[in-house]
Parts: C-alpha cells; sequence; structure tokens
C-alpha cells in the first residue's frame, strides 16, 4: 500500500520495534531517513529504500516528522539536545515509553525550542504493526496530529487521545493494566481447564467467543460509573464474590495456585465489609479509586 500524500520522516532508533515502524513507512511510500547507535540495524531497511543517515542531524535534515523510537527519555534527550538548530520547525513524534511527566517534560522541552512534539506509544507489539488492528495512541496538539495522521497511519489505527502530551503515556499504562489483566484470568482458566486435560486451544476457543460480552460489560458499568448510578444487572458484589469463591475452592481443590482470583476476591471482600454487598459489581472501580 502507498500513501497519495508521502511524508518525509526520519526514524531515530531502530531496535526491534523502530525497523517494525521503519519498514511500515517505506510500504506506504514515505520518504523515510533511518538512524541507528550500531548502523549495521539499518541495512536491511536501506534494501528495502531507506536513507542511511550518518548522523542524527543528517536524519534530521530531510525529515519533517521525527520518529524517536530509542530504549528510553534519558537516551533520546542525549540525541536531540545537540541538534536543536536542525529540529526548529519540525515535529518529532516520540513513541518511547515512559511516565506521563516525562512525555510532558519532553513536550515542553521541544516548545521551548519552537519543535512540534506528539507523544505516543505502540500498543500491539510488532507484529501486526501496519494493519489496521495494530493501535497507536496519540496525544499533543490536535491540529498536528491532524496534520500528520496520514502518514501516522501507516502504522495502523493511530487514535488521537487529547492535548495533554501527557494522555497518551497515561493510557498506555492504563491499556496494559488491562491486558495483564486479562491475560491473568486467561491464564488461570487455561490451567484450572488443563487439570482436566483440556488444551489451551480449546478452551482459547471458548473464551475469545466470550470476548464481546466482556467488551459489552466494559461499555455499560463505564456508563454506569460516570453517570454515578450503579446498576446489579450484572449481579451485586455479594453474588460475584459466591462466585469467586467457587472459583477459588476449585481451584484449590484441582491444585493449582490461586492468586489471580484471589485478587478479585480482596476487591468484593472490601466492597461487603464496608456496606455495599448489595451494590453492582462495578462499585469495585470506586474501592480501587478511593481505596477503600
Ligand atoms: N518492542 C515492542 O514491541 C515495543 C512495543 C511498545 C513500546 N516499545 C517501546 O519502544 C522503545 C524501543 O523499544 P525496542 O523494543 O525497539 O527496544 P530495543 O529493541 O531494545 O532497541 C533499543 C533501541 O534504542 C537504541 N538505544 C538505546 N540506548 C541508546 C543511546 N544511549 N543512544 C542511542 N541509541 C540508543 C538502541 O540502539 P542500538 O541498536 O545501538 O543498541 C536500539 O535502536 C522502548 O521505550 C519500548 O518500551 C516497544
Amino acid at each position: 500500500m502507498t500513501t497519495a500524500h508521502p511524508t518525509s520522516l526520519a526514524v531515530l532508533g531502530l531496535g526491534q520495534l523502530g525497523a517494525t515502524l521503519a519498514r511500515a513507512f517505506l510500504d506506504n511510500g514515505h520518504d523515510l531517513a533511518v538512524w541507528n547507535r550500531t548502523p549495521a540495524k539499518a541495512d536491511a531497511l536501506v534494501e528495502r529504500g531507506a536513507r542511511r543517515a550518518e548522523s542524527v542531524a543528517d536524519a534530521v535534515r530531510t525529515a519533517d516528522l521525527i520518529i524517536t523510537v530509542v530504549s528510553d527519555y534519558a537516551a533520546a534527550e542525549q540525541l536531540l539536545e545537540p541538534v536543536v538548530d536542525d529540529l526548529r520547525g519540525k515535529t518529532i513524534v516520540n513513541l518511547i515509553s515512559g511516565t506521563p511527566e516525562q512525555a510532558r517534560a519532553l513536550a515542553a522541552w521541544s516548545g521551548e525550542r519552537g519543535i512540534g512534539y506528539l507523544d505516543g506509544a505502540a500498543m500491539s507489539g510488532t507484529t501486526v504493526v501496519g494493519k489496521p488492528e495494530a493501535l497507536f495512541i496519540f496525544s499533543g496538539p490536535e491540529e498536528s496530529f491532524a496534520a500528520h495522521r496520514p502518514a501516522l497511519s501507516a502504522l495502523g489505527n493511530a487514535v488521537y487521545l487529547g492535548a495533554d502530551p501527557g494522555l497518551a503515556a497515561m493510557y498506555d499504562t492504563a491499556l496494559f493494566g488491562l491486558i495483564w489483566g486479562s491475560l491473568s484470568g486467561f491464564y488461570h482458566g487455561a490451567a484450572l481447564l488443563g487439570t482436566e486435560q483440556v488444551a489451551a486451544k480449546t478452551f482459547a476457543e471458548v473464551a475469545v467467543g466470550h470476548l464481546s460480552f466482556i467488551a459489552r460489560l466494559f461499555a455499560e458499568h463505564a456508563s454506569q460509573l460516570d453517570r454515578g448510578e450503579l446498576s446489579d444487572a450484572d449481579g451485586t458484589v455479594k453474588v460475584h464474590a459466591d462466585a469467586v469463591h467457587h472459583l477459588l475452592e476449585t481451584s484449590r481443590r484441582q491444585g493449582i495456585d490461586t492468586a489471580v482470583p484471589e485478587l478479585f476476591a480482596q476487591l468484593l471482600r472490601r466492597g461487603i465489609d464496608s456496606g455495599r454487598g448489595g451494590s453492582g459489581v462495578a462499585v469495585v472501580a470506586e474501592s480501587i479509586r478511593n481505596g477503600v
């Protein structure tokens, strides 16, 4: 696939993620300069049509949009500081994982020097980059995202979150928490069914078919929490506590670890102990927010 409006891009950092992003930009017909501290990592990309930059300054020279994707913010700052004059009037899109504070600090540093800044996060690893299911999230000035969206869409589904440059990092960590919570539940289920010689793949087929129901719960409980009106239509705290008790008992009987369901059991217990056993289960979100 090639884009009708190619952008001149530079990718700084050709590790696992950076090299994958660079390939997606090349596949979409963009002019691409690539730079990596260890130059040999650029070889395969140069064979595909990228320009090998001899230095960071050389990479930035021909680019409108500079993608930073080295290991951490400290490394990026070391690279960017000496080339401030070359960056002025251009836009950095930073895809390094970090905290909202780090993103806001780099955005402020850029703004003070006349450099545009969007913060972003790659949410879907490297294997689906370039496909519509690859989620990339961005935050920073809306007009800047709008201007660069065609180029960033080469990476996958480019989603804009808001003007605060720290938002992308905040969502990044929140979405990782969601992935870990979901995987924990899946791993526990696979271990439990495994005690009855059910293959993990067989369990996965049933579990994946159940995901649309779970997605409906997310949407429904989110609107309950935003309205401040919890419903017990999906079960009360007490009902869920009883169900988790069954999972704990069955897990113990089958000889597997109970750390995963114990976490949710504890949260439900806090709801019951604070007199909210009759509330809808989404009250757990309030317990997490308030620590009670
Ligand atoms: N891999 C993923 O699936 C993924 C997904 C989401 C987010 N991320 C984030 O993306 C960033 C890059 O991840 P990665 O997986 O591509 O890492 P990686 O494979 O370990 O590559 C690290 C890159 O950073 C460069 N680098 C490190 N320190 C440097 C320094 N002081 N000066 C110049 N270059 C330096 C390395 O250069 P050399 O080649 O010379 O060592 C290499 O290009 C991280 O913040 C990571 O959390 C990664």
